[in-house]
């Protein structure tokens, strides 16, 4: 605070920096300042540093959560007659199990308001990934998006000028300044996202491992436990289960590629983790809402939703309303594809014991799935699809990995990160079971 009693952002800065907690005016200053433009992005990526070395109280974390909640519009969409869910994973390599339960749920009662976010660092953005389906929009009107929910459901966009704006700009600077995996960033960013889409419930996916932002396990209690107790403050139904994420989910990472995966999920045709996963979370939904009285029952009704074909119907009417094009679903030929591929293959025989989850992620980001800046823009048809899971056995040639690029300086970028990223063993590695653990 300055001499004449105005809050100086320099001042903020320091205080952060020497380890000392913001009171709750200081945060909104600083984030209404941000959000409006008047503090510049410099001092706005100097705060995150200074919080990702320093942390925040428990206070602090509901009040930022609350700043970056009320940087935008709280959406009212209490005219959706039914319940009103939705799910965030604190993301992940490969993890696209929001576009296979967003429309499975929808088609189990629920309405899902989707508000999403874009690649970030090592980790894949549900945005991104729908941006590679030709024509689909993510930047839909406040209107748009009603409209598309009362009429299939679902709808999935971006943070908007209106939605939770602080976090749009935040998480993109994050992104390309090394501080996303910290526990109170992670925390405001997606809770102040998630409790301005007007749900009644919502289910958090929080990861654990290699690839995961908060790798040790303890970590990801502490963060799990933290959103939920501020979404339940805030009068939500909210879950969260710990997973694991020490090897990709399902077998395909890139933009067009796990869209090219998760329609094959929703024809039935899915890699097991990747359906049983997404039909776990959409499981916890139903319950959350009341739609259904338990776990075993929820996943009973979302596997007939997904026999029936009902949940891959309604994809393909949410990607028609939101401008991008339907027949992707049944000819994903349709999606782009990058012009050249390269193999890994296996120099022994065995088991494969690893495949390090993280040093995937950022060679598929390496590749143009990511970004380094917040300028770059994004290649959607590269990515990496892998030939064998953990636990699978593997002979001398086998294909690994097969990258999907158009660029040969960024294959040979690619190539050096996933040096190791495979290892074989003569011991069959056991898997981890789908849930480590429940936080309610
Ligand atoms: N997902 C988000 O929306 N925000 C984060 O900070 C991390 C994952």
């Amino acid at each position: 605070m300055s001499s004449d009693g105005s809050i100086r952002v320099p001042a903020i800065l320091e205080k952060k920096r020497d380890g000392h907690a913001l009171t709750k005016s200081e945060i909104d200053f600083l984030i209404a300042g941000y959000t409006r433009g008047e503090v510049p992005d410099y001092q706005m990526a100097a705060f995150a540093m200074a919080v990702y070395f320093r942390g925040m109280t428990d206070g602090e974390t509901t009040d930022l959560t609350r700043a970056m909640l009320y940087s935008g519009v709280v959406l009212d969409l209490s005219d959706l007659r039914g319940p009103k869910v939705d799910k965030h994973s604190t993301g992940g390599v490969g993890d696209k199990t929001s576009l296979i339960l967003a429309p499975l749920v929808a088609a189990c009662g629920a309405y899902v308001p989707m508000i999403s976010g874009r690649a970030l660092a090592h980790s894949g953005g549900t945005l991104d990934k729908l941006e590679s389906i030709p024509g689909f929009r993510v930047g839909l009107s406040l209107d748009e998006f009603r409209a598309t929910l009362h009429k299939h459901r679902v709808s999935f966009i971006g943070q908007t000028k209106e939605i939770a704006p602080a976090d749009k700009k935040l998480y993109a600077l994050r992104d390309v300044t090394a501080t996303v995996p910290c526990l109170p960033l992670i925390t405001a960013s997606i809770m102040g996202k998630k409790l301005s889409e007007g749900i009644d419930a919502l289910i958090l996916d929080v990861k654990t491992g290699d690839g995961a932002f908060m790798q040790r396990y303890e970590d990801s209690i502490a963060l799990a436990e933290r959103m939920v107790a501020i979404g339940k403050g805030m009068g939500k139904r909210v879950a969260a289960v710990i997973t694991d994420m020490n090897e990709p989910t399902g077998l395909m990472i890139g933009n067009s590629l796990e869209i090219e995966e998760s329609i094959q999920a929703l024809r039935g045709e899915g890699p097991k983790d990747l359906v049983d996963l997404s039909v776990e979370l959409s499981a916890w939904m139903l319950v959350l809402t009341g739609l259904q009285p338990a776990l075993e029952a929820g996943r009973t009704k979302v596997r007939e939703a997904l026999a029936s074909g009902a949940g891959l119907e309604i994809f393909k009417r949410v990607i028609e309303a939101q401008g991008g094009d339907p027949r992707v679903c049944d000819d994903t030929n349709r999606l782009p594809h990058a012009a050249k591929r390269r193999e890994i293959r296996a120099d022994e025989k065995g088991f494969l014991a690893q495949a390090r989850c993280r040093a995937i992620g950022e060679a598929s980001m390496l590749l143009g799935a990511g970004r380094d800046t917040v300028a770059d823009v994004v290649d959607p048809g590269v990515g990496i699809v892998l030939g064998r899971k953990v636990g699978d056995a593997v002979d001398r040639g086998d294909v690994l990995a097969t990258l999907h690029y158009n660029d040969e300086a960024r294959l040979d970028r690619a190539l050096i990160r996933l040096n190791g990223a495979f290892v074989v063993s003569q011991d069959r590695t056991v898997r981890p079971p789908l849930v480590l653990k429940v936080i309610e």
